[in-house]
This record gives C-alpha cells, sequence and structure tokens, in this order.
C-alpha cells in the first residue's frame, strides 16, 4: 500500500483525510521483525513501545504469522450466534490459567471495560437493588475512550468537552485506603483499579491497598474489577499482573497484548458474577472471531511454555538495572518504577524531548503526561538490544540532560 512513497509524502496525503485525533510522531512504519521495525524510507528502529504493550512477542512472531495464516486460509470470521471452536479454546486457556470461570469476548480495552461496567451494573441490581450502582473508579487511571470509560478515566483532561457523563461514577485517590473507605457504601457496583497505572505514568498500586479493596469490596457486596487491558498478558513478568499481589478480583479486563497485534478484548469474571449475563444482555459481533482467536491462542501458547515468564523477569530485572543507573548517572530524580516490562522513568518536563531525539537515533520510546518516559519492549527483547537501546538513551542524555 502507497509502495514508493516517502515517509514525507505519505504523512502529508494523511493530514487529508485521517482525522486529527493523535499527536502523532513524523514515523510511517511498515515492517517489523522481533525488537525491530522499519519505516518507509528503510530506517530501522528499536521498538520499545510495541504498538502500546500490543505487540509482547515481538513483530512477526512465527507462532502468530503461522496461526494468522492456516485460520485465514480456513475462515476469517463468522457471528456470535455460532460457536467459534478457537473462541471456546482461548476461553478455555485463560480460565485454566486465571482466577475466572467465564469469559466475553470483545475487540479493545475501552470495550472490556465497558461490559464489566455493564455486568458490574446487572449484578449489583439484580442482587441488591436498583439503588446499587455507583462505580468508584480511581484519580489519575484510564480506561478508555467511549463515553462511559471516559467517565471511568479519572482524569478530566480526557473528559473535557464531552459532558454530559454517564452518572454513578466517584473517584477515590490510588493507594489511600482511608479515601476508599470513605466512599463506599450500599449504593457501590464496582471499584474499578489498574492494578499499574499504564497511561497515568506507570503508578503501581500497592499490595496494601490492593488487600484492602477487597476487604472492603467483601465487606459491602461489591465487585472488585482489575482493568488488565496494559499490564496483563505477560507484561509484568506473570501472566496477569494481581498474581504478584495475591488479590484476585471478581472481573478483569484484558485487551492488547491478547491478540499480539490483532484487535481483541476479553472480560473475565467468576461464574457467579458471570451470570447475572443473560442472552441479549450484551454482543458484540467481532467479539472474539476465528482469526482473532486464534491469534490469542498462539500467544498463550508460547507464554505458558516452561521457562517464558523466568526468562521474562530476568531480562526486565537487567533492563531496569540499566535504568535505574542511567537516572542515577544524570540524576533525574524520581526513582524508575514499575515490573516486568512495564517500567516509567520520570524525566521532568524533557520527556517529549528525549522521545525525538530516541526516534532520530533509532529507539522508539514513549511518554507518558509529558513527563514519565515509558518503556514496553517486547517481552522477547534480547540483552544486546537491551544494551544498544540502553546505550542510544544515555548518548540521548548527555546531549539534552
Ligand atoms: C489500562 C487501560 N485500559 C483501557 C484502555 C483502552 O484500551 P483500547 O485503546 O484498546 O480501547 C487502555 C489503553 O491504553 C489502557 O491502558
Amino acid at each position: 500500500m502507497l509502495e514508493g512513497l516517502t515517509s514525507e509524502a505519505i504523512i502529508e496525503r494523511g493530514k487529508n483525510v485521517v482525522m486529527n485525533t493523535y499527536g502523532r510522531l513524523p514515523m510511517t512504519m511498515v515492517k517489523g521483525d522481533g525488537a525491530w521495525v522499519w519505516d518507509s524510507d528503510g530506517k530501522q528502529y528499536l521498538d520499545f513501545v510495541t504498538g502500546l504493550a500490543v505487540n509482547s512477542l515481538g513483530h512477526s512472531h512465527p507462532a502468530i504469522v503461522r496461526a494468522i495464516e492456516e485460520q485465514a486460509k480456513e475462515i476469517l470470521h463468522t457471528s456470535n450466534i455460532y460457536w467459534i471452536p478457537n473462541q471456546v479454546a482461548l476461553a478455555e486457556r485463560l480460565v485454566k490459567h486465571s482466577f475466572a470461570d467465564k469469559v466475553f469476548f470483545c475487540n479493545s480495552g475501552a470495550e472490556a471495560n465497558e461490559a464489566a461496567f455493564k455486568l458490574a451494573r446487572k449484578y449489583a441490581r439484580k442482587n441488591y437493588g436498583e439503588h446499587k450502582y455507583e462505580v468508584i473508579s480511581l484519580e489519575n487511571s484510564f480506561h478508555g475512550r467511549t463515553l462511559a470509560t471516559l467517565t471511568l478515566t479519572g482524569q478530566i483532561k480526557y473528559q473535557e468537552g464531552f459532558d454530559p457523563l454517564p452518572v454513578g461514577v466517584t473517584y477515590a485517590a490510588l493507594n489511600d485506603i482511608e479515601g476508599l473507605r470513605a466512599k463506599i457504601g450500599d449504593n457501590t457496583a464496582a471499584v474499578f483499579i489498574e492494578p499499574i497505572q499504564g497511561e497515568g505514568g506507570v503508578i503501581p498500586a500497592s499490595i496494601e491497598f490492593l488487600q484492602a479493596a477487597r476487604e472492603l469490596c467483601d465487606q459491602h457486596g461489591v465487585l472488585l474489577i482489575f482493568d488488565e487491558v496494559q499490564c496483563g498478558v505477560g507484561r509484568t513478568g506473570k501472566l496477569f499482573a494481581y498474581e504478584s499481589s495475591g488479590v484476585v478480583p471478581d472481573i478483569m479486563t484484558l485487551a492488547k497484548a491478547l491478540g499480539g497485534g490483532v484487535p481483541i478484548g476479553a472480560m473475565l469474571a467468576t461464574d457467579k458474577v458471570a451470570k447475572a449475563f443473560q442472552p441479549g444482555d450484551h454482543a458484540s459481533t467481532f467479539g472474539g472471531n476465528p482469526l482473532a482467536t486464534a491469534a490469542g491462542c498462539a500467544v498463550l501458547d508460547v507464554m505458558l511454555a516452561d521457562g517464558f515468564f523466568e526468562g521474562v523477569q530476568e531480562r526486565a530485572a537487567y533492563f531496569q538495572q540499566g535504568l535505574e543507573r542511567l537516572a542515577q548517572k544524570y540524576q533525574t530524580g524520581g526513582p524508575v518504577r514499575g515490573q516486568g516490562f512495564i517500567v516509567g522513568w520520570p524525566v521532568s518536563k524533557l520527556g517529549p524531548e528525549i522521545v525525538e531525539a530516541c526516534l532520530e537515533n533509532g529507539l522508539l520510546i514513549n511518554c507518558v503526561g509529558g513527563k514519565i518516559l515509558r518503556f514496553l519492549p517486547p517481552l522477547t527483547v534480547e540483552k544486546q538490544e537491551m544494551d544498544k537501546a540502553l546505550g542510544i538513551l544515555d548518548e540521548t542524555l548527555s546531549k539534552i540532560w
């Protein structure tokens, strides 16, 4: 598509026809292999963004390519008014390796959170009555861009201009147990938490906060919902982020890495909660179609192979130590934080400048909130590739800091 055109020409044409909803970097990515990508001018980059935590097995992983190729030859899509064998297979894998008993499939993180919001309201109404519809979300959270998930998103900058928003959502501060206790009550249907706030700056929820949230939810008949759209599916060095805290939710949402690059979302719940949905309550035309769920099975089969997560944890520790050394060398302030391969590095106002200079130098990284560099390399990234990325960062900071 648009072969032979330079990046500049493609970008110019794009500005004429593509809606202006992203502050895009001046780059066009056309090919990927493992941790590497190429732009349409043939320039090579190390990809430590991975489509924002999507290409977690790297680009063009052979197992995903094979699964997609084979599935495309059979059948691409069928409606959910029929049974979809790959969907059953993917749900079985997710159920076997999580707290959940049932899975609903959709296409994105926002859609998975929307489904969780609806399921929580339905469950609360059925079990407790009409008064119980309020949802507590957290300040600084991010849950998506549909009107309901924008309302869950506890950042005014995303909500401005789109009111009136759906009613019944309030916000508590992350890691403030007393604040949550003060908000939760008889009218609360659910509490939404990202175990690690990704867009909010890679800020982990403390184990104490998650434990307290679980206890408070149990006391008040409230569902605990974990949004693992960004931090789930291997990103933290475990299949699901909640495994590290030992705190188990009632509902969990996934998307991003689950399809390895093919759009898919999932909402997982215990049987007790899932029973609140009956046929007709919720649906999604493309949700869990044969192609997306073939990719999802391939992703999980790679991740669940013996030793995969041990390798991720070891390499992630190496990378975090490397970043920590640079943070000390340049005295950037605030600690490097995160878990596994979701890492945040506070760099004051210089974030966007560092991202642009790294792009120039062949390394793709991202910045959240203008001040935190966010690193989301493939879980399969190799030691030499991390060394190369750390070298580019060192060189870049030596000129900018
Ligand atoms: C934690 C979290 N939830 C939900 C979403 C929304 O996902 P999507 O963009 O697939 O709708 C995101 C996207 O970044 C996210 O990070």
